[in-house]
């Protein structure tokens, strides 16, 4: 490894960053992460600080998994790659996809197909969902429904559907027939409605006109996060994601719900599905399952669904889809060992606990600092904090007064996350009180240097 001076001197000359202007890295370079334990992440001057992100709301069981770093260098000494292409398998992926079906049977999942991360199976599924509709004979079943501040990622299908305009603007034009549904946001949304369960109506009402509109058998699938992530941490009403679930199946659309980050106790249940009492057509899923140690992701079937593939003309239903790194043996021997863990931790009650401590932290902070426009959270370790420059106006912060605050933080001991004018914070499942009530400090330090 070069010497530190080399890595100030080249920091950000010759690698783009994502979600970044390449210049303004160039200008400002980004921290050099160096190492990391437990909960916490050392930089390159050996400062030490929370990670309240989680590496990107991925690193569930913690940066000290030995059980995943032994599985990884065991798996690359036996056999590092080997393709699932035409006829070969690998012994991981045959054992890794036996043990999400137990694990996410209570959701009604029943067969999985791997990626190498949250794109991929975005992407993955919807291009299944119109494959099933022409099996059974339903070509004219094309369209995408999704919700605005969804994030489903970055690949032509998963922007397509994706939710808020920074990702979409700059590569437009995008998939044609996506269609977008007001997200159920009680502090911002078109309804002018702050009572989360009467905005759910609203919004499963508006989604409802939307599938009139476009007639109902033009229509392939949903997708939706049962908590919305990267949209700034939008927590809907218990009876949303049930609603729009019934609201699919009378209409014949699949539902699918993008549990990349809800998934594997983030939300204090194994999935955000279950967390709302919802067994969708399609899960897909990627960060906790290898908890972000290997590039690894998975779209998950129902039986009815898996059915209608297995018992289809090889025609209409071979799956003409996949990667060169799909049921990847290394990532397989990864998602094994993390899920083992997460299972052996039980990483659900220390998600719900510590996702409180730190939801109510942050409404606590709100009372002191008037720059919080609105917290959400309360569900698992998934916490959003929006700042505003005006209460009554709900002016957003601009980035310059977020970056003050975030670089402020850190100083003060905890790295967070800035999305347009809000904060998100999903730190490792396993964090502990004392690390939370630094991430609650930190911000708190953060907005009084602001
Ligand atoms: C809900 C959701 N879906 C999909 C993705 C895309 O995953 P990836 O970045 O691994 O492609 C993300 C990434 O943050 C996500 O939050």
């Amino acid at each position: 490894m070069k010497d530190s001076n080399f890595l100030n001197e080249n920091n950000a000359r010759h690698l783009w960053h994502p979600m970044a202007h390449p210049g303004a890295m160039q200008d400002n370079p980004p921290r050099i992460i160096t190492s990391a334990a437990g909960s916490k992440i050392t930089d390159h001057t050996g400062k030490e600080v929370v990670d309240a992100v989680g590496g990107l709301w991925c690193v569930n069981v913690g940066y000290s998994c030995q059980p995943i770093k032994d599985a990884i260098a065991e798996q690359v000494n036996t056999l590092p790659y080997y393709s699932a292409f035409g006829g070969t398998s690998n012994a991981p992926a045959i054992e890794l996809s036996y043990e999400l079906r137990e694990m996410f049977a209570p959701d009604g999942m029943a067969r999985a197909f791997f990626t190498s991360g949250g794109s991929g199976s975005v992407e993955t599924a919807l291009r299944l969902s119109r494959q099933y509709h022409k099996i059974k004979g339903e070509p004219g079943r094309t369209k995408f429904l999704s919700l605005k501040k969804g994030y489903h990622g970055t690949h032509f299908g998963a922007a397509s559907v994706n939710g808020n305009n920074r990702f979409r603007i700059n590569y437009e034009p995008l998939l044609p027939g996506c269609f977008h549904v007001p997200s159920p946001y009680p502090y911002r949304n078109p309804f002018d409605e702050s009572d989360p369960e009467r905005l759910a109506d609203l919004c499963v009402a508006a989604a409802a006109d939307e599938i009139a509109f476009q007639d109902p058998a033009t229509i392939s699938c949903f997708i939706m996060e049962p908590i919305q992530g990267a949209g700034g941490v939008i927590v809907p009403h218990e009876s949303f994601m049930p609603k729009m679930r019934a609201l699919c199946e009378e209409n014949g659309i699949l539902f699918i719900a993008d549990e990349v980050i809800c998934g594997f106790g983030r939300t204090g249940d194994w999935s955000g599905s279950r967390h709302w009492g919802v067994q969708p057509d399609m899960m897909t899923m990627a960060k906790g399952i290898t908890s972000g140690y290997f590039p690894f992701g998975a779209c998950m079937v129902s039986e009815a669904v898996a059915e209608v593939f297995e018992t289809g003309s090889p025609e209409m239903a071979s799956i003409f889809h996949g990667y060169t790194y799909s049921a990847h043996p290394v990532g397989a021997a990864a998602s094994l060992a993390c899920i083992r863990e997460t299972q052996r931790i039980d990483t659900r009650p220390n998600a719900a606990a510590r996702g409180s401590q730190l939801y109510e932290g942050m409404v606590a902070l709100k009372e002191k600092h008037h720059l919080i426009g609105d917290v959400r959270g309360g569900h698992g370790l998934m916490t959003g904090v929006e700042l505003v420059t005006d209460r009554e106006a709900k002016t957003p912060a601009p980035a310059e007064l977020m970056m003050r605050v975030y670089e402020a933080a850190y100083e003060a001991g905890a790295l967070i996350r800035v999305g347009a004018n809000n904060f998100m914070m999903s730190p490792p499942l396993v964090i502990d009180e004392d690390e939370v009530q630094t991430i609650i400090d930190a911000l708190d330090a953060g907005l009084a240097a602001a």
